[in-house]
């Protein structure tokens, strides 16, 4: 037991530190060449070497990279390492549950051992890694105490330069790793751990980023894969789109790779079998490679409806349309909500009910309505469960289209939290909300007057095809929506 704790110890990279490769430009050349895109992240990084080439003696930062899967969050923070020329290590926190995986054992425990950082920090060989923490949203606690405290004493740069471990039980230097987190959900991770961290968020990429992202860095790393030359394969760039519309439904870029990679395994069973130099994918053989298309574009609904409005929502995999649709049946007065809806949507579709009740007059709906019939608010997908504030004026759209018979535009998305006044408030995630609306083909997206500020976060090529209304009233949501007349 002795001889193993002091072979512990001494594998510990006691004061061994690389020297960090301070070149600016080259750092800025190697994260351009592996990523696409992603500035805010790349600016942190070359400023923190900016810093420390003036000081030389920063502490090192703790980022947390957050947004939906697949947008690049654990394969930059590879790349920064390569950038800054450091030793790179990654543990996953997901499903990880209990403290003493983080901080160890004590030695009088059979079997007892360091926790994961000492053991990352072992494997690294030196005192300054870029280390990744990948998944840390998915931690979770139960009776065997709770990992996320932990992780707080490790996040903490003023205490972290002497992090304990109940195995080593000598204060370990942690102060110059550069630790890099990645979450694709804030909303799970506590508090306090949030507040130690600088939280970057990716909110996903737009039709013409994915495609700059497989013309400069996917396809040619599929090709590498699968052997074959840049000359053996060629695909179009309306071939790309139609990949990206008809194959893949996501804010990231996973599953356009494994359409490439598709593609490319097709393409190298032609080479070999039937001898052919070069294959040219285009829209129009495209089927023959991916099969049938997967996904419908321009999710959008094809006619103006009665009872069914597009909400925009915002998931852990990005922004996304949901319909809301409401009717009606005979029946007393009851409000029937379906579709997994959290008890914050729910009370927020009771505000909507109530304030269109109080209203009834004015809207020129039956003041008695609720005599006569049932109400029931669907959200389909049925299993999905949904939650959140923010489709309130949604559902009270719907609400009103359904009792006055007025058809919805199909063209107009909306998002927005209602009070029991009418008034609209802001809501949060309306970049991404705003590039699901784009590729469900939607025209209009009616918004919160205070989210009109946030509308310059939006990438020009979304922002070009959208026009943006700011109201602070649901009577301006009405007039906007309900086209025709009603009944
Ligand atoms: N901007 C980009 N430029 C080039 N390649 C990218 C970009 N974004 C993502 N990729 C590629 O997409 C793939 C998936 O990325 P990665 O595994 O880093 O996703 P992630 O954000 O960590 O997702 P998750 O939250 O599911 O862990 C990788 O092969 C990565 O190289
Ligand atoms: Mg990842």
């Amino acid at each position: 037991m002795i001889r193993n704790y002091i072979d512990w110890l001494i594998n510990l990279p006691w004061g061994i530190y690389t020297e960090d490769r301070l070149d600016l430009k080259l750092a800025s050349k190697i994260l351009d060449d592996e990523h696409h895109g992603l500035e805010k992240v790349k600016e942190r990084v070359l400023e923190y070497l900016a810093v420390q080439k003036l000081t030389n003696s920063l502490k090192g930062p703790i980022l947390c990279l957050a947004g939906p899967p697949g947008v690049g969050k654990t394969s930059l923070a590879k790349s920064i390492a390569k950038s800054l020329d450091r030793k790179f290590i990654r543990i996953s926190l997901g499903g990880v549950r209990d403290e003493s995986e983080i901080r160890g054992h004590r030695r009088t425990y059979v079997g007892a051992m360091p926790g994961r950082i000492i053991r990352g920090m072992s494997k690294a060989g030196t005192m300054n890694p870029v280390f990744l923490l990948d998944e840390i949203d998915k931690m979770s606690s139960d009776f065997r105490g709770d990992p996320s405290s932990a992780m707080l004493e490790v996040l903490d740069p003023e205490q972290n330069h002497h992090f304990s471990d109940h195995y080593i039980e000598e204060t370990f230097d942690l102060s110059q790793v550069l630790f890099i987190a990645t979450a694709n959900n804030l909303a799970t991770i506590p508090g306090p751990l949030r507040d130690r961290m600088e939280i970057i968020t990716i909110a996903g990429y737009t039709e013409v980023e994915k495609a700059e992202i497989v013309k400069d860095h996917l396809l040619p790393k599929q090709l590498k894969e699968h052997g074959l030359k840049k000359g053996n394969l060629q695909l179009r760039e309306a071939a790309i789109y139609d990949m990206i519309r008809y194959y893949t439904r996501e804010s990231g870029v996973r599953g356009l790779e494994r359409q490439l990679a598709a593609i490319c395994r097709k393409a190298a069973r032609a080479i070999v079998a039937e001898d052919r130099k070069r294959i040219t994918v285009t829209e129009k053989n495209l089927s023959e490679y991916l099969g049938k298309r997967l996904y419908r574009y321009g999710q959008a609904e094809t006619t103006d409806q009665v009872g069914v409005v597009t909400g925009l929502a915002y998931t852990t995999v990005g922004g996304d349309t949901l319909s809301i649709e409401v009717s009606l049946s005979p029946g007393k007065g009851k409000l029937l909500l379906t579709g997994k809806l959290g008890d914050v949507m729910r009370e927020s579709a009771q505000a909507a009910f109530s304030y269109i009740r109080s209203k009834a007059d004015e809207l020129n709906i039956d003041p008695n309505f609720n005599e006569k019939h049932d109400i029931h608010i669907h959200v389909p997908e049925g299993a999905v469960p949904k939650d959140g504030p923010s489709a309130g004026i949604t559902i009270a759209t719907a609400l009103v289209s359904a009792l006055t018979g007025r058809p919805v535009s199909k063209e107009v998305g909306m998002t927005g939290e209602i009070t029991l006044r009418g008034r609209v408030l802001p809501i949060g995630g309306l970049k991404e909300k705003a590039l699901g609306a784009h590729r469900a083909g939607l025209k209009t997206i009616i918004l919160p007057k205070d989210n009109e500020k946030d509308i310059d976060d939006i990438p020009e090529s979304v922002r070009e095809g959208l026009t943006f209304i700011p109201v602070s009233h649901l009577d301006e949501v009405l007039e906007k929506a309900l086209v025709g007349e009603g009944r």
